[in-house]
């Protein structure tokens, strides 16, 4: 303890505190609840979902909190069955911000000094190689991260610290591609009712997949599901078929989903509206690319009000012009609307001054941005029966 101080400690937190069971973690020595301060840190493989021998994989630390002001984690990897066991091998990809360090037989990936990234506020993401094992029969790896979102006082005191880990099966190659569903609504609120929604994924290939779930809330951050978490991970049998169901609890709770979707799974969302005395009504939810550009949907406001979820599922601030066209082709308005980055808003679109020219006509309304993406999901209505609108996108 001497020596860290002397050496300074926050040019790297010591080996043995990356929060492995039976091993410490950052509050050995800094103050605090582990998992309590309001923020997260994630861990996650970049473009993959399993490992495969010989192929080193790119493993991204994202530490997120809305009151931190410099930042610091450690990593390691284990065997999944056994954690005091290391698996694969660690090394630096970004060596002006993180340092290998060793404790005994184990490795262990932390900040340096530049890396702790003194005044930055929300978040900091650092990136590590790991080279796994030369068997698949060497099972699986577990990557435990400790995370500390620092309040810059240069001492232990006053800072958040996380833990999290990812578990990552041997298996075939499988790179995913990240797909969102811009509609989630849960839990239930006086004169909206019920509402639930699924999640279905099906593995159309022959071997088996995991396929990460991630849940936003509306306004980007990390959304807890009661009974699952902020992330889950469904595992798919060859052929195999899975569901993640978010339950009713709680109020009404609207937000988004991400999904990794290996190759060759397939799958959708549902979301239903449970009110006392009506027969339930479902949607059904298309997974959207994460990078369109734009997306188009047809509406009839004759009979009908047409409602949106629009989602900007990248990582910049984006506006996104919305074009409403009649029939003809003649445009009935145009309105823009801001959307910070993962931030997804809902409503009726001729709520908007520039769209109440929508009503009594069938068109189209065309959404795009010029930068970042956005994803977009219709809903038509009548009274309190409603069916889902899917838009093209581009
Ligand atoms: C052995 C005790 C010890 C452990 C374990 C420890 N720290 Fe620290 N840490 C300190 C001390 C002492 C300071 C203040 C002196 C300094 O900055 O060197 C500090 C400061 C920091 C700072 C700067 C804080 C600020 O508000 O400016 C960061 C970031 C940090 N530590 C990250 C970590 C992380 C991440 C872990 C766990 C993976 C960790 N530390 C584990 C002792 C420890």
């Amino acid at each position: 303890m001497a020596a860290e101080s002397l050496w300074g400690h926050s040019a790297g937190a010591p080996a043995g505190a990356a929060g492995v069971p039976g091993e410490g973690d950052c509050t050995d020595c800094h103050t605090g609840t582990v998992n309590s301060g309001g923020g997260r840190v994630q861990v996650s493989l970049v473009n993959a979902v399993n490992w495969t021998p010989g192929t080193p994989v790119t493993v991204r630390i994202t530490l997120s909190d809305p009151s931190a002001q410099r930042w610091g984690f450690e990593i390691t990897a284990r065997s999944a069955s056994n954690p005091v066991v290391p698996l694969g091998t660690l090394a630096v990809i970004d060596s002006a911000n993180t340092q290998l360090t060793i404790g005994g037989n184990l490795q262990f990936i932390t900040h340096r000094t530049a890396g702790t990234r003194p005044g930055t506020s929300a978040s900091s993401t650092w990136d590590v190689r790991w080279t796994p094992p030369a068997s698949a029969g060497a099972g699986d790896v577990t990557f435990f991260v400790a995370g500390n979102a620092a309040n810059n006082s240069g001492t232990e005191a006053g800072d958040h610290i996380y833990t999290t880990s990812l578990t990552a099966a041997a298996g075939a190659p499988t790179t995913g591609t990240p797909k969102v569903l811009p509609q989630l609504a849960f839990g239930s609120q006086a004169g909206a009712g019920a509402w639930y929604t699924a999640v279905y994924v099906h593995n159309t290939t022959g071997s088996p997949v995991q396929v990460p779930v991630d849940f936003f809330g509306a306004d980007g951050s990390a959304l807890n599901i009661s009974g699952i978490g902020t992330t889950t991970t469904v595992s798919l049998s060859a052929k195999g078929t899975g569901i993640v169901e978010i339950p009713n609890v709680g109020p009404l709770t609207q937000g988004w989903i991400q999904a990794t979707l290996p190759d060759g799974v397939i799958g959708y969302g549902i979301f239903r509206q449970s009110v006392s005395g009506n027969s339930d009504q479902e949607g059904t939810v298309p997974f959207s690319s994460t990078t369109s550009t734009g997306a188009t949907l047809v509406f009839d406001e004759t009979a009908f009000d047409t409602a949106v979820s629009v989602l900007n599922p990248s990582s910049v601030n984006v506006t996104v012009t919305i074009t409403a066209r009649d029939d003809k082709g003649a445009v009935l308005g145009v309105s823009t609307l801001a959307l910070g980055a993962k931030r997804r808003e809902a409503f009726v679109l001729k709520s908007r001054p520039e769209l109440t020219t929508m009503q009594g006509k069938r068109g189209s309304v065309d959404f795009s941005v010029s930068s970042g993406a956005v994803a977009v999901l219709g809903l038509r209505f009548k009274g309190l029966s409603f069916t889902s609108i899917l838009p093209t996108e581009r």
